[in-house]
């Protein structure tokens, strides 16, 4: 059976499209979620793409995480500030975390600039729009497997062509 990778999104996200189109475009949530499901079916992974408003509805989901999925995919909003109860579920499942926002949340207001889910994730992209789900996916597939970034350098070394 094939892999299976969890993308969980949080509150206002179901309003792209509509929501400060100057900041997130004008691409629905219904679009990404299709780029995400080429993404996955291109590197051979299931993907389980959902979306909540409600903060305790995504912890239930990442306690869950652990029977269904190899890692998780997070965009969890503007919980993403305030959510300890979602660091804690993240570092208790012990999974694989890309954390993924639309916007360069760093560039932002100063309310923005903390992440209470970044210190429980492997990685973080911020600011490249949806491309950021297909890259975390990307990113993902490569954790699950066995790479780690470490691996990938000293793989890249190798494969390298000596020029003189
Ligand atoms: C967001 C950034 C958050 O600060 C904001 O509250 C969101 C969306 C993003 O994808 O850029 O709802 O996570």
């Amino acid at each position: 059976m094939a892999i299976s990778i969890l993308i969980l999104n949080g509150p206002n996200l179901n309003m792209l499209g509509k929501r400060e189109p100057g900041l997130y475009g004008t691409g629905t949530l219904a679009d990404i979620e299709a780029l995400c499901a080429a993404k996955g079916k291109g590197l051979g992974l299931r993907i389980d793409f959902r979306q909540t408003n409600i903060e305790g509805v995504l912890v239930d989901w990442i306690q869950q995480a652990p029977d269904s999925a190899a890692g998780i995919v997070l965009n969890a909003g503007a919980y993403t500030h305030t959510s300890i109860a979602i660091h804690d579920a993240l570092r208790a499942s012990g999974l694989p975390v890309i954390e993924v926002h639309l916007s360069n949340i760093f560039a932002r207001e100063r309310f923005r600039h903390h992440s209470f889910v970044s210190p429980v994730a492997k990685g973080v992209i911020a600011g490249l729009g949806p491309t950021g789900y297909a890259l975390a996916i990307e990113a993902l597939a490569g954790l699950v497997s066995g790479d780690t970034p470490a691996k990938k350098q000293k793989d890249m070394g190798a494969g390298r062509r000596k020029v003189s």
